[in-house]
């Protein structure tokens, strides 16, 4: 609106010059030279044109940017079209008002008075041309972070304009870095509208679980304001260092321009999480550790748990008190990370395995994929067909989760079977049924009992019982 009534008025001052010139002469009397006149009419034009040329500013650069792109254009743009617009006016209001000066020769006598300007404003069109070239290239926003220079920087672009980027740091500083040193250096930019990552560092204690660990951290990070959900956080570790495991939690920024706060927040999650899962930072010292052990693989103040665990083994059942004891202190524990193979099928194996804490799966080739049979729980045992028979492994167990399992060896069975013989007849049912789970479902024969009564003498003759 603004701006069609200052074209619209421009042109009526240009059309009826002579009766405007007329009535500016009415209105400051008779006394006013034609001089006078003219200058006034001159200021008439130049407010006129400066309210088109703001008009126009606003209408192009605010509005129709905004419409179409989103944003407002750059204040470096909006300068140039600025500067070019009053040249034109100026040009068109001087050539009106005195058309027998010759403003083209004017100019060329100036030229040594522009080299000399030129070569005084050296770093200023310098600047003036970086700027426009970052124009051009558009390698950044308003609004983003960028990270500037061999000094580092950091913080939000507030605005380009002709002479400089003017960065907002996270000490809410104002830092100017002329254009022309913009260009020449290399520029790390986090887009605003991007999903920015950052990487937060922390230690823990060797006797920490790398699964747990990993497990809490994320749980505990992805939760945090400004943590973008549409990434879960990865956490990994990165060294095993001299202080500890250490490990870094990379996460994704809803606003990156907060990452400062995030960081922190992250942090104190962390600890948080820690604290409430056991888990134990790692910071440099040197530790000492004296430790009395009982038997190999059973820790201090494990042995009533794995007392526990193997009475509740159904097959175990018919042991005494002394003999589960037995059977506890001779079993050694291991711990499986998620995804870690326990026993691999074909292998000769010597040992049943209890699962203590945690879940494995059996699983057999198919094909030349793997094909799960059976997921065993906390209190079920695998690997006692290869120990009672004396037969390779018939499937690969693999850790579904951290899996901790008790190892028993051929020498505990033993003793334990000269003075439970009828145990060897309960164990000969599970290994028949478990065969029969071995063989795709096509191929299962109804020779149940059969096969059991084989195993049992399979196992005696193993064992060298009567
Ligand atoms: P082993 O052959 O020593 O090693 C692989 C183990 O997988 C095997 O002993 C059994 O303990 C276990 N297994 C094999 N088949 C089955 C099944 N059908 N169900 C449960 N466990 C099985």
């Amino acid at each position: 609106m603004a701006t069609a009534a200052a074209i619209l008025s421009l042109y009526l001052l240009f059309i009826f010059e002579g009766e405007v010139q007329q009535l500016l002469g009415n209105l400051m009397g008779s006394g006013a030279s034609h001089d006078t006149i003219r200058v006034f009419y001159l200021i008439l034009l130049s407010i006129l044109g400066y309210v088109l040329v703001r008009a126009l500013n606003a209408l192009i650069f605010g509005l129709a940017f905004r419409l179409r792109r989103g944003f407002e254009a750059p204040t470096l743009v909006r300068n140039i079209f600025s500067i070019l617009a009053f040249t034109l006016l100026f040009f068109l209001v001087f050539s009106r008002l005195y058309p027998n000066v010759n403003l083209g020769a004017l100019f060329t006598t100036s030229a040594i008075f522009g080299v000399i300007l030129g070569l005084a404003l050296q770093d200023t069109l310098g600047n003036f041309f970086a700027g426009i070239s970052l124009q051009a290239d558009r390698p950044f926003q308003v609004g983003d972070v960028i990270t500037v220079g061999a000094q580092r920087h950091t913080g939000v672009v507030e605005e380009i304009t002709w002479r400089a980027i003017k960065l907002r740091t996270f000490q809410n500083h104002i830092v100017l870095i002329n254009n022309s040193t913009a260009a020449k250096e290399a520029i790390e930019v986090g887009p605003r509208g991007n999903l920015n990552a950052r990487v937060v560092f922390f230690n823990t204690l060797y006797t920490d679980s790398p699964a747990k660990t990993i497990h809490v951290v994320r749980e505990a990070v992805r939760e945090a304001d400004n943590v973008s959900i549409k990434i879960p956080p990865i956490v990994r570790i990165r060294n095993l260092g001299d202080n500890g495991v250490e490990y870094e939690v990379k996460y994704w920024l809803e606003d990156y321009a907060k990452y400062n706060d995030t960081d922190a927040l992250v942090r104190q999650r962390i600890w948080y999480a820690f604290r409430r899962a056991g888990l134990n930072f790692a910071y440099p010292t040197r530790t000492l550790l004296v430790e009395r052990r009982t038997h190999p693989g059973v820790r201090d103040g494990a042995g009533g748990a794995i007392i526990e665990r193997l009475s509740a083994v159904d097959i175990f059942a018919p042991l005494s008190a002394e003999e589960t004891a037995m059977l506890a202190g001779a079993a050694v524990s291991h711990v499986f990370a998620p995804g870690e193979t326990v026993i691999h099928a074909g292998d000769p194996g010597s040992s049943m395995f209890v699962v203590h804490n945690g879940r494995v799966c059996v699983q057999v080739s198919e094909n030349g994929r793997p094909r799960t049979i059976a997921t065993l729980g906390e209190g079920d045992f695998f690997g006692e067909m290869a120990l009672f028979t004396g037969e390779p492994r018939t499937a690969h167990v693999v850790a579904l989760e951290e899996t901790e399992v008790l190892e028993i060896k051929h020498a505990a069975m033993k003793r334990i079977f000269d003075t439970n013989p009828d145990l060897v007849e309960s164990l000969s049912h599970i290994i028949s049924e478990r065969r029969q789970g071995l063989i795709a479902p096509a191929e299962t024969s109804t020779r149940g009992t059969d096969a059991s009564a084989g195993i049992l003498s399979a196992i005696k003759r193993f064992f060298g019982l009567s």
